[in-house]
């Protein structure tokens, strides 16, 4: 039977990194997910067959409980709210791992040996800590608690005090395994850190933090996985962790900010000061202004951004970049990674609105058109096409890669206002001469749009 099981361990293995490369693109997304699932079906049915397992009964009544809740909030939790729910499903694994780590514990009698000691230390301190860290992202995400940061004083303080109290515990557990009393203290302080190390981070941040404890996640159940001596354990969790880290990477290098400066950075605190110059002027445009342009454009470029998410206009754009199609017009849509307010939160949106793949650019493969387009229509966006990143040297953006919609002939821009967007920066890109401010929430601008472009 052990040759069995470790088969089909290897097989569900492969199959997990088999999924994880198809996740690297949209167009091969819903097939490694389809990879992922059947490899995770594989490795639930070798873990049952296992003949350690005596009795069926808390297994069967959890694996309805779990079924039942994760069809339902798969099913009912709208688009919008997926960052939140991975929050919640990312905090029960870390959860899990250190619970299962600690009834490991009990049911070990004797003395712990030294490496058991020490996974079933990382386990119970990293999953507590993503337990209630991801509990108090998930609250701030679903607007359960404020998602300001909440800062005060000698913060860090208590924060390294809180961790040097978590090391000496771990010290004296290791020496002497048989006290329970110290595994308890660590868990009690990984809760209490994890709640501290996430209430100072601004509800915006959430998405990098969610990604950060993932990779987390990951790394708690590896060390179970070595409590437990099981290998499938032992693979995912690195192959989580390791994910966790690369995304997490990604959307730092996107945002040009640091791991460290998003986690004690308390960015959204305070709000920014905003360069108002009162000489600079704003061309407001209609929509029929803008759809004379599209009429006689030949190339265009559209930017979706997080307003697009807020209006829930990507139904109404898609049907818009239909029109413009049926016109003869070169459409496709330009992608920044971190447009949004989640990872891949555009790719998402607009799959929803069935939008072919091959309409979509990421900002490597498009950003040098934009200078040969005729038409940047930027839906929702602002910090994403905000020329201060590339010149100002003063802007919290300066640095951060940005599509070049100021290099296109005309740059169409529909919002609500000249509000700034999540980096609280000003948009000169609004100021320019050859930018058209078409203001009104998306949805109704593009549907006023298709309007006069079909009559
Ligand atoms: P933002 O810079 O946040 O700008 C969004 C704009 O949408 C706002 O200026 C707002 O202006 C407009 N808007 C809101 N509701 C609207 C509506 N109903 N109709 C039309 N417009 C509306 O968005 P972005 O360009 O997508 O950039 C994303 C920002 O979030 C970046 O700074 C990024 O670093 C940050 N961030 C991203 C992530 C990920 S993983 N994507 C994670 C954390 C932070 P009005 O109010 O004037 O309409």
């Amino acid at each position: 039977m052990k040759i069995i099981i470790a088969i089909a361990y290897l097989l569900s293995s492969v199959l997990f990194i088999l999924g994880l490369m198809s996740l690297c693109s949209p167009k091969t997304a819903r097939r490694g997910n389809l990879l992922a699932m059947i490899a995770m079906l594989i490795a639930i049915v070798a873990t049952l067959i296992n003949n350690e397992i005596v009795d069926f009964t808390f297994i069967i009544i959890g694996l309805i409980i779990g079924s039942t809740i994760g069809v339902t909030a798969a099913r009912k939790v709208s688009m919008t709210a997926m960052p939140q729910m991975v929050a919640l499903f990312n905090g029960l694994g870390g959860g899990s791992s250190a619970f299962v780590a600690l009834a490991e514990y009990y049911r070990l009698t004797g003395g712990l040996k030294f490496n058991v000691s020490i996974s079933m230390i990382i386990s119970l301190f990293v999953g507590a800590v993503t337990l209630t860290g991801s509990l108090i992202a998930f609250g701030k995400l679903q607007g359960i608690i404020k998602s300001a940061p909440v800062v005060f004083k000698a913060q860090r303080f208590l924060n390294l005090l809180i961790f040097t109290l978590f090391l000496i515990a771990g010290i004296i557990f290791i020496i002497n395994p048989a006290n329970n009393a110290y595994l308890l203290a660590i868990l009690a302080i990984a809760m209490i850190l994890g709640i501290l190390l996430v209430i100072p981070i601004g509800g915006a941040d959430m998405p990098v933090v969610i990604s950060l404890l993932n990779s987390c996640s990951g790394l708690a159940a590896a060390a179970t996985g070595f409590v437990l001596s099981n290998n499938i354990l032992i693979i995912c969790g690195a192959l989580v962790g390791a994910s966790g880290v690369i995304l997490t990477r990604i959307m730092c290098n996107a945002m040009n900010r640091s791991i460290p400066n998003i986690i004690f950075g308390a960015v959204g605190a305070t709000s920014k000061n905003i360069n108002k110059d009162d000489n600079r002027k704003v061309i407001t445009y209609t929509e029929e202004d803008a759809s004379m342009i599209l009429e006689i454009a030949q190339t265009v470029i559209v930017i979706p951004g997080y307003g697009l998410a807020v209006a829930q206009a990507q139904f109404a754009l898609q049907e818009l970049v239909k029109t413009l199609i049926d016109m003869g017009i070169n459409v496709r849509y330009a992608i920044h990674p971190v447009a949004g307010r989640m990872p891949g939160h555009m790719n998402v949106l607009l799959a929803e609105a069935n939008v072919s793949y091959d309409l979509l650019s990421d900002l490597g493969d498009i950003n040098n058109d934009f200078q040969n387009t005729d038409v940047a229509l930027v839906v929702g966006a602002n910090d994403v096409v905000n020329p201060s990143a590339r010149a100002d040297k003063n802007s919290p953006l300066y640095g951060m890669p940005i599509l070049n919609a100021d290099k296109a002939k005309t740059v169409i821009i529909c919002k609500r206002s000249l509000s700034p967007g999540f980096s609280g920066v000003d948009n000169e890109l609004f100021y320019q001469k050859k930018t058209m401010m078409v203001f009104g929430d998306a949805k109704d601008s593009i549907n006023n749009l298709i309007k006069l472009l079909k009559t």
